[in-house]
């Protein structure tokens, strides 16, 4: 069954909608997708993730960052192995890979025996490229759309990984509320951030648009949502792993 909804009535939505039939809300299309994004600008950094060469190149780059951030070898191997273990039970699962880029975590949950997986990234070069990675992979789910107004029905979801996205994310708050109304009660949550640092390179990517949280910051913005949290650190990689607390826990 589809966990899509409408990112503004949040009323169910048949995949492949262009509109909601409850609030007549419409989004045009971009190739085969519907463009759940709205129409708010974007920081310079984000919109560098628009352009095919940050998507053509993303991956190399990709697997060097956690040494890079934690300063120790740290293999792409080991990260995904992390994030299986702390997303389990995997197989059959429904998981949304937030500011999927070119899908890497999408891909390592689908191997793992997901049954879907909701590859969401306001870049459609980022989704092209991650689809073309993805290829022969069944229930991958491309979704065009802001991680601020997921279009995905709520308690639908049972795992949300966020893979180095947090710090591209304009408004952190809503994007908490919404990542805590799309998991159900004991789902799951993964994240790895850059963490806050006196380095003059984040200082400048902080003019850029990009946001580098403390752990405590972004414990004291989740916990109080409804999760069950851990949260540590490598150098300058965070992370976070969590658990959706039944209602009233
Ligand atoms: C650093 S990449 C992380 C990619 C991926 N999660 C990984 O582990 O490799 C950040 C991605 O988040 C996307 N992004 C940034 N802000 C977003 C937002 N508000 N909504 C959806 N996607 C966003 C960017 O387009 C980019 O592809």
């Amino acid at each position: 069954m589809s966990s899509l909804a409408c990112p503004r009535c949040k009323s169910a939505l048949p995949e492949g909608a262009a509109a909601c039939t409850s609030c007549a809300q419409a989004w045009p299309r971009v190739g085969e997708w519907a463009d759940f994004r709205g129409g708010r600008p974007l920081g310079p950094a984000a919109a560098v993730n628009l352009w095919p060469l940050t998507a053509w190149g993303y991956e190399a780059w990709r697997a060097r960052a956690l040494s890079l951030l934690s300063g120790r070898p740290f293999p792409l191997g080991e990260e995904l192995c992390l994030m299986r273990e702390r997303l389990e039970p995997v197989g059959g699962g429904v998981f949304l890979d937030l500011g999927t880029a070119t899908g890497l975590y999408a891909r390592a949950l689908l191997r793992a025996g997901a049954a879907r997986v909701y590859a969401l990234d306001l870049s459609p070069a980022m989704l092209r490229a991650a689809r073309r990675r993805a290829r022969g992979l069944e229930g991958f789910v491309p979704l065009l759309a802001r991680a601020e107004a997921l279009p995905l029905r709520a308690a639908s979801l049972d795992g949300v990984a966020v893979g180095g996205s947090w710090n591209e994310f304009a408004r952190p708050e809503a994007v908490a509320l919404e990542v805590a109304r799309v998991l159900r009660p004991g789902g799951r949550l993964w994240l790895v951030f850059t963490h806050r640092s006196a380095s003059p390179l984040q200082r400048a990517f902080g003019r850029a648009g990009l946001r580098f949280p403390r752990l405590e910051d972004l414990l004291a913005l989740l916990a109080p949502l409804g999760f069950a949290l851990e949260g540590w650190r490598e150098g300058s990689a965070g992370f976070v792993a969590g658990t959706k607390l039944p209602a009233g826990e």
